[in-house]
């Protein structure tokens, strides 16, 4: 009788063999690739269930299959992976353990809490170290996101310090071919900026701010308002205006730059700013951050070496920074119309 995880494997790939796009190729070696880690790591941790692991490391990148940039795909992998349990008639027990490993293997929002779930999560992220995913980026043309992509996974891989002790020595080479690669003049379209990289770039500061926010203030409720991503040319500019107009509406142009609601089911995020290039800004972006009481997060952290408090004529806005990686975060005193340039305050 085929167990779960073969099932779980015939439903991935034959949704993958439905889907043809950019991801297609890469992802049913990607999981291959997956499955490898977690059995190794399997082997190091006798007490993880076995079952539920590997079930998981077919269904961790299910959600691909809807072919979305807009919605996190752990959240798609979650649903789909859900659905799919419901058929094969085994326990909710089952189903909620692998349901938690789906939706926590990107370390983000939602973090691994139990053993299986920790090994789904680093197999994921080690499979980076020992297969094309930097390579791919790089040739796409996106060496920042292949940067920020490496910190990352060499921080998930730390769920089990042998693991990141033993891929130490890979991660620094990675890091030094990240930086040796060489970036070609932009030729045809495979350097052209295209929705998906948009959505990459929006992602990654996001990922950024997230970070930065729950290493220097865990725990405070805050809520996404916006995001703004810094132009690195005035090539990259006209490319991100454009880009922009085709996956949402302008509604607002500013002196720094131009203002667009995302359209479609955009769930992660409603309004993107591109900003004008300035060279005097060094981050691929940031995050603007609503607070539930301003006044009273105002109050708690002004003094905290890491905020900034900027003066606008509307509003003002606490600057969050982190002398280590450069990220920035901003929360702004007053509602989101005021601060996109909207409504004048
Ligand atoms: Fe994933
Ligand atoms: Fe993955």
């Amino acid at each position: 009788m085929e167990t779960i995880e073969e099932k779980a494997r015939t439903r991935f790939l034959r949704a993958m063999a439905r889907v043809k796009n950019h991801m297609y190729p890469y992802m049913p070696r990607h999981v291959a690739e997956v499955e490898r880690w977690a059995l190794y790591l399997l082997e190091k941790n006798p007490k993880a269930d076995r079952t539920i692991v590997l079930t998981s490391v077919w269904l961790h990148d299910i959600g691909w299959k809807f072919n979305r940039t807009d919605i996190d795909h752990a959240i798609l992998s979650e649903k789909e992976a859900r659905k799919f349990l419901h058929t094969t008639g085994v326990s909710e027990n089952v189903i909620e353990s692998v349901a938690h490993c789906v939706r926590a293997h990107r370390c983000r929002d939602i973090q691994p809490q139990t053993i299986e779930a920790k090994i789904v999560a680093a197999a994921d992220s080690a499979t980076h170290f020992t297969d094309i995913n930097y390579i791919i980026h790089l040739s796409d043309g996106i060496k920042e996101y292949a940067r920020g992509k490496l910190r990352r996974d060499y921080k998930d891989v730390g769920l089990f310090p042998e693991l990141q002790k033993e891929l130490t020595p890979v991660y620094e080479a990675w890091k030094k071919l990240i930086e040796a690669y060489p970036e070609l003049p932009k030729r045809g379209d495979r350097t052209e900026l295209t929705p998906y990289k948009f959505w990459r770039i929006v992602e990654d500061i996001m990922t950024e701010g997230d970070e930065l926010c729950s290493r220097l203030m865990p725990g405070e409720t805050r809520k996404l308002g916006y995001v703004a991503i810094f132009s690195k040319s005035e090539t990259e500019e006209k490319a991100l205006f454009e880009v922009a107009g085709t996956l949402g509406t302008l509604i607002h142009e500013t002196p720094t730059g131009k203002v667009y609601r995302m359209s479609g089911k955009a769930a992660r995020v409603s309004f993107v700013k591109v900003r004008y290039y300035n060279p005097q800004k060094p981050q691929r972006g940031a995050p603007d951050y609503l607070v539930p009481d301003y006044e009273a997060f105002k109050k708690k952290y002004h003094n905290d070496t890491h905020f900034t408090l900027i003066k606008r004529p509307a509003y003002e806005l606490l600057k969050l920074s982190d002398e280590q990686g450069g990220a920035v975060a901003y929360f702004p005193s007053a509602p989101l119309e005021i601060v996109l340039g909207i409504k004048e305050g």
